[in-house]
């Protein structure tokens, strides 16, 4: 991102880290997929997310970073009560959703939303926009279409839509525009928590900014927590409180996100920050670079899954996972660093 996005959220307007009343916490939450590799070949399991705890405040950020196939979209999925987990605990309220029963779980939809990456294929090019934000309305509650409708009109002023789009088509539309479509239909049942799996990467550069700072808006007027999936640290670096740096389905870094940003510990951090862009080109100078491929998770690198790209890589790290400890501000999951 160019433009740095100004910050609207203040300090002090923030829940302190410390308070338990979480509006979601999971605990050790795991998916596993069995993949057929051919017709001679036996299926293989990946471990799509291999165990990853946090605890969400109300009217806070949780950014989800990592590169492609590291898990973020399964942890989505689970969050969003989409897909039950394969392991682990999903609490909102204090009530496990991971394992409750089908009603339960339809019961807990309404509170956790979510906004994919793609605002082409997530509306329904046949829909009006007014149509497509009530929808969620219309299957959820006994509100009249009265009701309804002023709802809509009501949550696409908030997302900065005009009362005339809510006839119109999406194909009318810029992908900008599309997405603040797709944040209001999320928003209109007014979850407690917001998941967003990277809803930026598909907009131009310069509408990202807009979108962010919507996000921002929306976060103070209607008090909703955001999980925020990207694959780029840049992208979060304004809105999130926490940061949690995913490898290989496993949570690597895990802090404030002025910890994560100021002082990164883990190499696999300290990379993917030297890969974002910075006005400074004094800071370019100690770039690290990341090098090879993220491994298969068919057959994860034995110890630490960020061995084989390591620069800090010691013998025990090829043999030993290291355990997701504390180390300063943030938790690390990382032999060579303290
Ligand atoms: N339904 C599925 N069946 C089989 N394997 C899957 C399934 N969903 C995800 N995977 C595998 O799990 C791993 C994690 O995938 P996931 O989509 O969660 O990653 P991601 O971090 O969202 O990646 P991206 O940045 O590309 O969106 C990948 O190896 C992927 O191939
Ligand atoms: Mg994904």
């Amino acid at each position: 991102m160019s433009e740095p996005v100004p910050v609207m959220a203040t300090e002090a307007a923030l829940p302190t880290r410390t308070s338990t009343d979480a509006v979601m916490e999971a605990v050790d939450l795991a998916q596993s997929y069995e993949v057929s590799r051919g017709l001679f070949a036996k299926s293989a399991t990946v471990k799509a997310v291999a165990g990853v705890s946090f605890r969400l405040a109300p009217r806070s950020t949780l950014a989800v970073v990592g590169e492609s196939g590291s898990g973020k979209s399964t942890l989505a999925r689970m969050l969003t009560l989409i897909e039950r987990p394969g392991s682990g605990a999903l609490r909102l309220d204090d009530t496990d959703v991971a394992e409750a029963d089908a009603a339960t779980r339809r019961r807990y939809r309404g509170e956790v939303q979510m906004v994919f990456q793609n605002p082409y294929g997530s509306l329904n090019p046949r829909q009006t926009v007014g149509k497509a934000i009530e929808e969620p309305l219309l299957v959820n509650t006994t509100l009249s279409a009265t009701e309804r409708r002023e709802r809509a009109l009501d949550m696409m002023k908030r997302v900065g839509l005009r009362p005339e789009h809510h006839g119109r088509y999406p194909h009318m539309f810029s992908g900008g525009q599309r997405q603040r479509i797709a944040i209001a239909r999320a928003l209109v049942l007014r979850p407690k928590i917001l998941v967003l799996d990277e809803p930026v990467s598909a907009l131009d550069v310069s509408v990202r900014a807009q979108v962010l700072n919507l996000l921002v808006e929306l976060q103070e007027s209607l008090g909703v927590a955001y999980v925020f999936v990207s694959h780029d640290l840049g992208v979060v670096r304004h809105m999130a409180d926490e940061v949690l740096v995913m490898y290989l389905g496993r949570a690597v870094e895990h802090g404030p996100r002025d910890a994560i940003f100021g002082a990164p510990k883990h190499p696999y951090t300290r990379a993917l920050l030297s890969a974002t862009p910075v006005a400074d080109p004094e800071a370019r100078k100690d770039r690290i670079v990341l090098e090879g491929e993220l491994p298969s998770p068919f057959n994860p690198p034995k110890g630490c899954p960020f061995n084989p790209r390591c620069p800090l890589v010691m013998d025990r790290c090829r043999v030993e996972m290291p355990p997701l400890e504390r180390k300063g501000a943030q938790l690390v999951a990382c032999w060579a660093v303290s």
